[in-house]
């Protein structure tokens, strides 16, 4: 029996730890990091062809929010016209795996932490 080159050793050894996790967030496209889910591949074919994928996957936001993106884009950008089953298709992805994030914003501060409201300052005139 050969004895096995001393790396191929280690690195069989090492092998458990370099599995990746089982994975907790949702399966990715490798290649383009979008979340493999329904209606993933015509988003990848109508929304990679100008800039990365990255720009899609680090936006976030409503259905309402991805349409205003997608006019703008068609109207500012040369993105093309959609039909409307493929427009529903991209907007329902979006939106789905997409969405208002859960407590993006910040909780408000209390009341006695606020700045005085310069609009209710009682200002004496005396
Ligand atoms: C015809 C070219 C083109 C296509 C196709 C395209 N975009 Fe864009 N998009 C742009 C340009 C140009 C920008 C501005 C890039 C920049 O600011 O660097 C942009 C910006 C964006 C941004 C960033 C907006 C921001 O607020 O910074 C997002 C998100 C985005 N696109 C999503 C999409 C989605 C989703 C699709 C598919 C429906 C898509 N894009 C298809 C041209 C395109």
């Amino acid at each position: 029996m050969k004895t096995l080159p001393l790396a191929a050793l280690v690195l069989a050894l090492l092998m458990p730890l370099l599995m990746p996790l089982p994975a907790i967030a949702a399966e990715k496209d490798p290649d383009t990091g979008l979340i493999l889910a329904d209606g993933w591949e015509v988003v990848r074919s109508n929304c990679t062809a100008c800039h990365s994928a990255g720009l899609v996957t680090q936006n976030s936001g409503s259905r309402n929010y991805w349409l205003g993106l997608i006019r703008w884009m068609q109207a500012t950008q040369n993105l093309w016209q959609f039909d409307a089953a493929t427009e529903k298709t991209i907007l329902d992805y979006l939106s789905t795996h997409y969405g208002v994030k859960e407590g993006a914003r910040r909780q408000p501060l209390p009341r006695e932490l606020m700045p005085v409201n310069p609009y209710k300052m009682d200002v004496d005139r005396s």
